[in-house]
């Protein structure tokens, strides 16, 4: 497929999705939100996509926000499509991807960047990057998930002060407030993510996307996680990657999972 806005990539079992608008900081626009959304889908329907990962080109920026040209002129009824779009096609799909996600982040994660990489399964970054929702210095608040799953990863009294600074923290801030799980320096950014990729892909995709449903029902309303839990555990059992798994165990040997 040919994208405008993205790069994609296989190697290995990991795809590796580039926003390739480095002169705009990555900025996500409405083509740059449908083209991921079909980057995301694809990779997720692919079998020998293990692991995704999702980064920024250039060296400035992962993705400096929404972009603001395409929307400074809405009214309130175009905000609210705006919002419930995105959420639709881009942040909520890749939270709920069965495939696991990682945010690679190669410097500013602002706004809707953030959001992006909040939006994924877990983040690494490199120690270049700044992050932080800026939306009310522009009049607006996120919304793009950003007031939800930022007091989810960071606790509700930073995630307020940090909304309400438009301010932005640095790499070590964002390990010391769990909103990223590691740092590393720019040059081996992809390549740890790769690393910890490769780990995962070692693992059964189809129990590694059951553990994702569950552990997100967590943040579901009206949903019981733990029920979730029950009923997806259950549903391993009658898995090709179980009877192998434990098989291979009481074998002493390594699985060789197929995902099914
Ligand atoms: N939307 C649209 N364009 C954006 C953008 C965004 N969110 N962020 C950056 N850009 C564009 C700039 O307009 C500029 O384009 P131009 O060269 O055609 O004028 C280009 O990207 C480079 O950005 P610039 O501001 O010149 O870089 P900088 O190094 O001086 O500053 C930032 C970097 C990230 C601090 C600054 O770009 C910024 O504050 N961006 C907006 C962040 C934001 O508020 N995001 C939330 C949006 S809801």
């Amino acid at each position: 497929m040919n994208y405008d806005n993205i790069i994609t990539a296989f190697n290995q079992g990991i795809t590796t999705i580039t926003i390739n608008r480095p002169s705009k900081l990555n900025a996500l626009n409405k083509a740059t939100i449908k083209e991921l959304h079909e980057a995301f889908k694809q990779a997720d329907t692919d079998k020998n996509t293990k692991v995704i990962i999702v980064t920024g080109s250039g060296e400035k920026a992962f993705v400096a926000g929404a972009d603001i040209s395409e929307f400074a002129h809405f009214d309130s009824k175009k905000g609210k499509k705006l919002a419930k779009k995105g959420q639709e096609l881009l942040f909520d799909f890749v939270e709920n991807l069965g495939t696991p996600t990682i945010a690679a982040i190669n410097g500013f994660a602002l706004g809707g960047g953030l959001e992006l990489a909040m939006a994924c399964h877990f983040r690494v970054a490199s120690n270049n990057a700044k992050m932080g929702l800026p939306e009310v210095s522009l009049g607006v608040i996120p919304g793009y998930g950003g007031t939800q799953r930022l007091p989810q990863l960071i606790g509700k009294g930073r995630a307020m002060e940090l909304i309400m600074t438009a301010g932005m923290i640095d790499a070590n801030q964002a390990l010391s407030y769990g909103l990223i799980n590691h740092v590393t320096a720019a040059e081996d950014l992809l390549p740890l993510c790769e690393k910890i990729a490769s780990k995962i892909a070692r693992n059964s995709s189809v129990a590694i996307s059951a553990a994702i449903k569950a552990i997100n029902a967590n943040y579901k309303d009206g949903v019981n996680g733990f029920e979730v839990e029950v009923s997806e555990f259950g549903n391993c059992f009658d898995t090709q990657d179980f009877t192998e798994g434990t098989t291979a165990f009481l074998e002493k040997r390594k699985a060789d999972f197929v995902g099914e």
